[in-house]
């Protein structure tokens, strides 16, 4: 067993944990949450989504967030784009980076984006010919890789077929959602098992939500399968709208201590993210959920 000697960190809190929030954040807060991210030194970071406001309100003031910001440099910017409006969107606000999402259970496809699985991925098609041609990277996600909230469980040969379909169409890497926060170790190398007989481990990363506190686990034993892209939510926060009950990712400051714990490089320094999270806790009104940020906290 070897494990990768650098980990990426992708910051999907200011996405991913904010766009499900009832209390609304201000923009100011936003921005001030992603700038303190950035400097505690992560390099990518999931800032917005340019979706229906209608469907996902929290995230209306996504264009305000990405051009109040002071960017950092070497930082990525990134944003949930859907379809080629979403793409035009992001565009205009020079995101540095855009993510498109699938998913693997037909059912949750309808009730997050309206649409199948087919027919997502032909609307990615003019948002993948348009990001080409304005050099902008695009990121995959599949949703519901480890079970669904309406079907149950996932069969791993339908993941490893839309993963390809959205490499094949010019995604450079794809990022795999457990959505509600299923999974367990076993069934995590059992999926990637799957998908490595055609995939590099290099083009996947994983995105663990902990509604069952496996998340750690789950990263871990991804570590094992040479995944080293990582997804991770400050403070915890989170959870999909379309998702009832699932809780947030992995917490980034919890997915620190396991990284520093098997010196495994990623750049963090440990105590300005501690800030960001307790910071962002303060806004929302509450207790940060990091086991690591509540243990050091304590101490
Ligand atoms: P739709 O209603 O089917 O879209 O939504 P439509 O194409 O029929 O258009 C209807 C209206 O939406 C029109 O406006 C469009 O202009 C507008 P109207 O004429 O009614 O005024 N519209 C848009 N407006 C702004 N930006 C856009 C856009 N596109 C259409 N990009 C759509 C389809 C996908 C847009 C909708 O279903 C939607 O916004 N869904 C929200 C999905 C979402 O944000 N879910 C949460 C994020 S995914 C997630 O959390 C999972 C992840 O973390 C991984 C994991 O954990 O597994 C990534
Ligand atoms: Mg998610």
């Amino acid at each position: 067993m070897s494990l990768p000697k650098q980990v990426k960190i992708v910051e999907v809190g200011p996405r991913d944990g904010l766009q499900n929030e009832q209390l609304s954040i201000s923009t100011a807060i936003k921005i001030e949450l992603i700038e303190r991210l950035a400097d505690a030194g992560i390099r990518s970071i999931e800032a917005g989504s340019f979706v229906n406001p209608k469907w996902v309100p929290a995230m209306a003031d996504s264009e305000d967030v990405f051009t109040g910001l002071k960017r950092k440099p070497g930082v990525s910017y990134t944003a949930l784009t859907p379809n080629l409006k979403g793409f035009e969107r992001a565009l205009s606000v020079n995101a540095s980076e855009v993510a498109v999402f699938s998913a693997a259970s037909e059912t949750f496809s309808q009730k997050n984006i309206n649409c199948s699985i087919d027919t997502s991925l032909q609307r990615f098609l003019p948002l993948m010919k348009a990001a080409k041609a304005a050099g902008i990277p695009v990121r995959g996600y599949v949703s519901c890789v480890l079970g669904c909230p309406y079907e149950g469980d996932v069969s791993a040969e339908k993941v490893r077929q839309i993963a390809l379909s959205m490499l094949d169409m010019g995604c450079y890497e794809i990022s795999l959602g457990d959505t509600i926060g299923v999974g367990t170790a076993g069934n995590v190398i059992a999926l990637l098992n799957c998908l490595v007989q055609t995939i590099p481990t290099k083009k996947l990363a994983v995105h663990f939500h902990d509604t069952y506190g496996q998340a750690l686990s789950n990263i871990y034993a991804a570590l094992t399968a040479g995944i080293s892209v990582v997804d991770s939510s400050i403070a915890g926060l989170g959870g999909c709208p379309y998702a009832a009950g699932a809780s947030g990712n992995v917490a980034t400051e919890d997915l620190v201590y396991l990284l520093n714990g098997l010196n495994i490089d990623c750049g963090i320094a440990l105590q300005k993210l501690l800030d960001a999270g307790n910071y962002i806790s303060a806004q929302l009104d509450r207790d940060n959920s990091s086991k690591t940020a509540q243990a050091l906290r304590n101490k």
